[in-house]
């Protein structure tokens, strides 16, 4: 069955679930075991949420605490890292550089100042002075770029290209594609932890709404669960100003959007990574968008009912809300017996708006 466009916020492909593909799950679980501070996150249980959607149960996957960092991106860079530095025999000279729209720089930094490195950090216009402070607190050189994210990340990849730094980037393009690969593994350690935490209530996922910037977490996702031939099916969901996602599932084929100033700054990216395009075209059952007003009243919400997000993670409420009242809802099978998933990527914390 095809992609189809259902309004101007969604778009469906019903027949996602059921391309199979090789797991990305490797080693990472084990690794991440393995650093002190490990601990999995929360899968918190909302019932409130799933009464006034009519499904089944809603549960979100708490990353506002991982590896004491407000988000979940250090399960990416700490693994990436990790990999990078033994595959390069890499030494106590080695430079770590980034681009980030906040959070992923600050995991750069942050694992770069546990093992004694040091680290350049690229930011792109739109990125709070808080998020700024905190990476530069890590230890960090900071550079302020006046431009967007695609720039930032430009400016990262020079600079490593320049002065032979270690670039560890979390999105992929042709050409640079082994360290982002190595992140999409770490992050997939987040949805090995759902499926535990699941099983243990004899549940299963019937869907799990990713949050997306450039797409290297939900590749984590779609891989994890289209390489076991999992019921769940998977649906990204990104601010209506940074689409990449959407517009590319839409053209079966990447898409690059312009981007604009959004309160869910860690979804503001422009150009889908180009390693996570298969896993989009063929094993992602939908994309949403939302607006800021939609994403604020999430956040509201949550809040309200005791669950501490950030922006980016009341995105995947704003996005479970747009689907239900959408005719998606029939079109993935949705009913009041569905177990939905809210992958919620980062405390208020991490981005204070
Ligand atoms: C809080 C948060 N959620 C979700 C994402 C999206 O991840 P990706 O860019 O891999 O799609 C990011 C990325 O920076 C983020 O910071």
């Amino acid at each position: 069955m095809a992609v189809k466009q259902v309004n101007p916020n969604v778009v469906v492909h019903a027949a996602a679930h059921i391309w199979a593909t090789e797991s990305t799950q490797g080693p990472a679980l084990q690794f991440h075991q393995s650093l002190p501070g490990y601990a999995p996150t929360e899968l918190i249980d909302v019932p409130q949420l799933a009464q006034e959607l009519g499904l089944g149960k809603v549960l979100v996957k708490d990353e506002s605490a991982r590896f004491g960092l407000p988000a979940f991106k250090a399960l990416g860079a700490t693994w990436a890292i990790d990999k990078a530095l033994r595959a390069l025999s890499a030494g106590p000279d080695a430079v770590l550089v980034t681009a980030t729209d906040g959070n992923h720089g600050r995991a750069v930094a942050r694992t770069a100042k546990l093992r004694g490195l040091a680290a350049r950090i690229y930011i792109p216009d739109g990125v709070s002075d808080f998020a700024i402070q905190a990476i530069a607190d890590e230890g960090a050189k900071v550079t302020r770029i006046n431009g967007d994210y695609d720039l930032a990340v430009a400016a990262a990849a020079k600079d490593a290209e320049e002065t032979g730094a270690l670039l560890i980037q979390d999105t992929a393009w042709d050409g640079y594609e082994e360290v982002p690969s190595w992140i999409v593994e770490g992050y997939s350690t987040m949805v090995a932890e759902v499926d535990q935490q699941l099983a243990q209530q004899g549940l299963a996922a019937d869907l799990v709404i990713v949050p997306t910037g450039v797409g290297s977490l939900l590749q984590a996702v779609i891989a994890h669960y289209r390489g076991q031939l999992a019921e769940a099916k998977v649906v990204s969901v990104e601010p209506d100003t940074a689409g990449g996602v959407f517009e590319s599932l839409k053209a079966g084929q990447l898409v690059s959007v312009a981007t604009k100033t959004t309160i869910m700054t860690g979804l503001n990216c422009g150009t889908p990574s180009s390693l996570a395009m298969p896993y989009i075209l063929q094993g992602l059952s939908g994309s949403l968008l939302v607006d800021d007003r939609e994403a604020r009243a999430a956040l509201a919400h949550l809040t309200e009912l005791g669950v501490k997000v950030g922006p980016c993670g009341a995105a995947a409420l704003s996005g479970i809300r747009t689907l239900m009242a959408s005719d998606a809802k029939t079109e993935l099978g949705l009913n009041e017996d569905s177990v939905v998933v809210l992958l919620s990527t980062e405390s208020a914390e991490a981005n204070p708006i």
